[in-house]
């Protein structure tokens, strides 16, 4: 039997289109990316996939609000996520999207199969639903936060398909008993369990009330569920589905993934969900699920719904690649949320990367180039060595094993602080063994030493170089090059070792590989980032406001300014001060608005305003539609007693601006972001 390469199968999650990547997703993707190319060093059969989620009603409010079709907006956003990966060296090896034919294809197979094996059945849902996170709210009641982001949920009342996730749970806990090493680290199965053993109810699987989507298979007024839709994107990308022979096989080959790289915040999704959709399939299971923590902008997770991300293109552009990658593994434990500032990344950058690695490699090759004509030197075994050298050499064979081990059990930041580890003992080896007062002196003995100390530095080098290219592909790349050897990436890491650099190898050109940051680097990053923050205002981010929000764009003319046929009223009598902080005034988001039946200028809305959910009567009906209300900022009078018009109760007043009885109402509104609650004074 001929041998058989092992195979690597790893995935990222598919990233939602709604919002364009920051470096949230770079740091998920980032690490698949060191992973997948420290597999294909090994010499295993690596595939590494990645892609975009694009299904759904968030997506489709998303599009609208963008005054775009869904295929087209996903298509835009789906092409920066391929360009920053591009940007960022990720090597992935297939980028799927959920609306292509081989997904679609691939998920109603899985729809029919969960049918015929009898897992599905129809029944009708009445329940909260968070479309940010298209979550089934189980546990909630209208007007309720997600328990996942805090956004109100949304009532959700249709009929539905049903998958029999009640079924699964002893199949699940059994799953989870037998392998575990399944979900990963041992915080994230524990809760995991927990959840499984508490409160499985049937999952619905289908909405009805919007388009977006992949049709239910022989029922399309039904799509399927985006979560469904979206897990299988990681079996579809291997053939799962198709009829083609060759799919097929590759499926065979490539599935189960052995590893599903998460954010903490869909475990439940890949460790409860797709293990159950995959149970009652009867496929099989995915090798590992590993969930990392957060990364925390300005103390709260960063994302796009709470404004404060940071895009990695601004760090591309300022410093590279590469240091946005060391700064994600050496600065985040892994599986720990981890904050990031624009000052750690270029203290990181400055003490690891151009005073670290940069600074070995400049001094070490540049000695080379002057002392031996740019040829690596020989190393006396004999006369010139010392136990210096000894002590080099047998460190750098205990980093590669430590770095290993640490690497592959995830602990990335002690695996790096290992390798520089070396790199601070071959910088004081330097120090001590004077190189440059050794050239001074003109005899055998000394040019020997010369030699040897010079080829000890290179030797560590090339090994700390070898180790960390996974992680700063780029400019380990270029030092390779520098000390004369080809394609670091065609490093044999299952024969790495001391002694492998060939005497007499000729130097590339050497260059500085790290460009220096001060104060001003950090300086234009936060200055990228504000105006890139001041455009995106400009044009209205779609989710700046809660999930409920679709297009503010008035759906009917905006109220005519001029024109008014009155004059302004009198001034009311004096307040005091006193008389006027009685008045609480508001600033709240609606989050729904309807028309009262039979009163044609009475608006019903409810408004989040930050302590709870108020429903409003308006008399606003012929100045605003409706659905150009939902996701709009107001100023509600919250302490005004509750009082009924239409026998529904009004929980407050609305704040709008209108000259004498005929004006058209202007809704009060500010022109800076603020949140809900907030109290006008
Ligand atoms: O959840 N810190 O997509 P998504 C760390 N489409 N990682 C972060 C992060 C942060 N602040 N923000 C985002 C979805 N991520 C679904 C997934 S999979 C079948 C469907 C990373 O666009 C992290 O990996 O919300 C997180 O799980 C993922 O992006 C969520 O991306
Ligand atoms: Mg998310």
């Amino acid at each position: 039997m001929s041998e058989q390469r092992q195979k690597f199968y790893i995935t990222t999650p598919i990233y939602y289109v709604n919002a364009r990547p920051h470096i949230g997703h770079t740091y998920t993707t980032v690490v698949c990316d060191a992973i997948a190319r420290r597999h294909r060093m090994f010499g295993h059969d690596t595939l590494f996939l990645t892609g975009t989620d694009e299904h759904g009603q968030k997506i489709e409010r998303s599009a609208a609000a963008n005054g775009k079709s869904p295929q087209q907006f996903t298509d835009e956003v789906s092409g920066e996520f391929r360009a920053l990966w591009d940007r960022m060296g990720i090597t992935y090896d297939k980028f799927i999207r959920t609306t292509s034919d081989e997904h679609k294809r691939g998920v109603q197979a899985m729809f029919s199969l969960l049918q015929e094996r009898g897992y599905i059945y129809k029944g009708s849902y009445t329940g909260q639903y968070c479309v940010s996170d298209e979550l089934y709210a189980d546990d909630n009641t209208p007007g309720t936060p997600c328990p996942v982001c805090g956004r109100i949920t949304e009532t959700v009342q249709e009929e539905n398909y049903f998958f029999k996730l009640s079924a699964m749970a002893e199949p699940l806990l059994k799953l989870y008993e037998e392998n575990p090493n399944l979900i990963y680290p041992e915080t994230r199965r524990n809760e995991v369990i927990a959840f499984v053993k508490t409160t499985l109810r049937d999952l619905s699987i289908s909405r009805t009330t919007f388009s977006w989507g992949i049709p239910v298979p022989g029922d399309p007024a039904h799509v399927i569920y985006v979560w469904l839709d979206a897990l299988c994107n990681y079996a579809t990308a291997v053939g799962f589905g198709s009829p083609l022979p060759a799919d097929q096989q590759r499926y065979a080959h490539y599935w189960p993934a052995d590893v599903h790289m998460i954010g903490k915040e869909i475990v439940r999704f890949h460790c409860v969900y797709w293990p159950a959709f995959l149970l009652a399939a009867g496929l099989p299971m995915p090798k590992q699920i590993v969930a990392h923590g957060w990364l925390l902008f300005e103390e709260s997770k960063m994302s796009k719904s709470r404004g404060n991300i940071v895009r990695s293109e601004t760090i591309l552009e300022v410093l590279g690649a590469d240091a946005l990658r060391y700064f994600l593994f050496r600065e985040i434990v892994f599986g720990q949320d981890g904050s990031f500032s624009f000052d750690a990344l270029v203290q990181r950058f400055n003490s690891d990367l151009a005073n670290g690695l940069g600074n070995l490699a400049s001094r070490t090759l540049s000695m080379i180039q002057r002392y031996f004509g740019g040829e690596i030197p020989y190393p006396s075994a004999t006369i010139a060595h010392t136990p210096a050298e000894a002590a080099i050499a047998r460190l750098a064979e205990e980093t590669i094993v430590e770095f290993n081990r640490l690497f592959d059990a995830y602990q990335f930041s002690r695996a790096l602080e290992a390798l520089w580890g070396l790199l601070s003992a071959v910088d004081k080896y330097i120090v001590e063994t004077q190189p440059w007062a050794v050239a001074e002196k003109e005899d055998r003995d000394s040019r020997s030493r010369l030699g040897t100390i010079l080829y000890t530095s290179a030797e560590a080098l090339r090994i700390i170089t070898a180790l960390a290219h996974p992680i700063i592909p780029t400019s380990t790349a270029k030092i390779f090059t520098q000390l004369g050897l080809s394609d670091i990436s065609k490093t044999d890491l299952n024969t790495l070792h001391w002694g492998q650099l060939n005497v007499g190898t000729r130097l590339g050109k050497i260059e500085p590989v790290f460009p220096r940051a001060d104060k001003s680097a950090i300086e234009r990053m936060q200055q990228m980032e504000e105006e890139r923050k001041s455009a995106a205002e400009a044009v209205a981010a779609p989710e700046a406001t809660p999930a409920a929000a679709v297009a503010v764009a008035p759906a009917v003319p905006a109220p005519e300014p001029v024109a008014a046929p009155d004059a302004p009223a009198p001034l009311s009598p004096e307040i005091t001060i006193d008389d006027f902080v009685k008045i609480d005034l508001r600033v709240g988001t609606v989050l729904t608005a309807e028309k009262v039946e039979k009163a044609d200028k009475l608006l019903r809305l409810t408004v989040d305003i930050g302590l709870e959910v108020r429903q409003i009567v308006a008399g606003i009906a012929k100045a605003y539609a409706p659905e150009a209300l939902v996701g709009r900022k107001v100023v509600i009078v919250a302490n005004l007693a509750p009082r009924k018009l239409r026998g529904i109760e009004s929980q407050g007043m609305i704040v709008a601006a209108s000259l004498g009885e005929h004006g058209s109402p202007a809704l009060a509104a500010f022109i800076e972001a603020v949140p809900n609650g907030a109290r006008l004074k």
